[in-house]
């Protein structure tokens, strides 16, 4: 039996339970590092892959996307996985349950997942408790951070205050998501006389709670279904002399639909290898006007090697996957850096920092 015969058993599950199985089996995991260690052996790290960005390491440049651990179950498995880092979230301040199920839809075909699940979380109290007793994760962890479905968008900024009050001491990076399409409204918080009162609000809290002088830098996570201009208006603010933010992630899932989708239509954001083009583009307008200001986080349909050069060569200095991994397994996990690697010796370069952008 390989390590990864499980898959066509979660597959044949319901795509809810099947996550909610995976993620109980990595929550067991959690509690057994003798068992972890056996399971996934810790390679070498490449030094070509090898990154310090906000003051964090990275051993390679792939990590996982919101959304899979929301609530923190099962962080030491994932930080053993082999990814270089790990988000969990969204968080909300409150439990909430989220939209009614069925929620998650997979189209193996098109190695693609639609989600509409509009953030269940089991809140920012029990988060923290879990972060807590869990410690210090082996590789960098950021918090996705949204607000609660009935706090009113008025009062969005209060819901995000609370959050990085609560969860300050564990995160080593904050990713403020308005960019989920099932909270009715949140995506309107994008827009640049949204967003940069929260920022400047933010940045302020963020300040009054800096202990050893530890500021976990501060990430927008934007849609691919803003116009150019809009990205580029987002992209402008890197260079805004207050600061206003360290990082952006692109992208979240897309409302969009390819051509020729013949499903029966379901509400939510699609994400995997349909979602690659417009992600990709969506990375490439914030890298040039940003003008490289701040590291990018290309997330969004990578499955393969040449995608995660390709995103980097678009100016993502860092990589995130979800529905890529879920398709693959664990075997991206090695497949990728190892792959990077080798591409970026081919292509004559030295450092991967070489290489962010230059395929512009
Ligand atoms: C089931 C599911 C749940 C997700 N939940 C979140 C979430 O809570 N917060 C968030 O910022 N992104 C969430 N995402 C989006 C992913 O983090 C990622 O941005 C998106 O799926 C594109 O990457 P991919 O094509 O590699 O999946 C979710 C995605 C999926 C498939």
């Amino acid at each position: 039996m390989n390590r990864h015969s499980w898959q066509p058993w979660l597959f044949a599950m319901e795509p809810e339970r099947a996550h909610t199985m995976a993620l109980l089996a990595l929550e067991t995991l959690a509690k057994m590092p003798k068992t972890r260690a056996l399971l996934w052996p810790r390679h070498d790290p490449d030094p070509i892959l090898q990154q310090s960005l906000w003051g964090l390491e990275f051993s390679h440049p792939l990590g996982l996307a919101a959304g899979f651990d929301k609530d923190a179950r099962a962080l030491p498995s994932l930080c053993s996985m082999g990814f270089a880092f790990v988000e969990i979230g969204t968080v909300t301040p409150l439990p909430q349950s989220g939209n009614p199920r069925p929620r998650i839809f997979r189209y193996p075909k098109e190695q693609a997942i639609i989600n509409r699940l509009g953030f269940p979380s089991d809140g920012m109290e029990m988060v923290a408790r879990r972060l807590r007793s869990w410690g210090k994760g082996s590789v960098p962890m950021g918090i996705n951070l949204g607000k609660n479905k009935d706090t009113p968008l008025a009062q969005a900024l209060a819901d995000y205050e609370r959050l990085l009050q609560h969860l300050h001491p564990y995160a080593d990076y904050w990713v403020i998501n308005v960019s989920s399409p099932n909270t009715p409204g949140l995506r309107t918080l994008q827009s640049v006389e949204n967003l940069v009162p929260l920022l400047v609000a933010l940045r302020k809290v963020r300040e009054d709670l800096a202990d050893n002088q530890r500021l976990p830098p501060l990430l927008v996570k934007i849609a691919p279904d803003l116009e150019r201009e809009e990205i580029q208006e987002l992209g402008h603010l890197a260079e805004d002399s207050r600061g206003l933010l360290d990082g952006f992630i692109a992208s979240n899932t897309t409302i969009s639909r390819p051509e020729g989708w013949t499903y029966p239509p379901e509400a939510g954001g699609l994400s995997g290898r349909p979602l690659r083009e417009r992600a990709l583009q969506t990375l490439q307008i914030l890298y040039q006007s940003s003008r490289g200001k701040v590291p990018i986080i290309g997330v969004g349909g990578i499955f393969t090697v040449e995608d995660a050069y390709q995103r980097i060569l678009a100016g993502g200095s860092l990589l995130q996957s979800y529905t890529g991994w879920i398709y693959q397994g664990p075997r991206m996990l090695e497949d990728i850096p190892r792959g990077l690697g080798d591409r970026l010796r081919q292509d004559g370069f030295t450092h991967i920092s070489q290489a962010i952008g230059q395929g512009m």
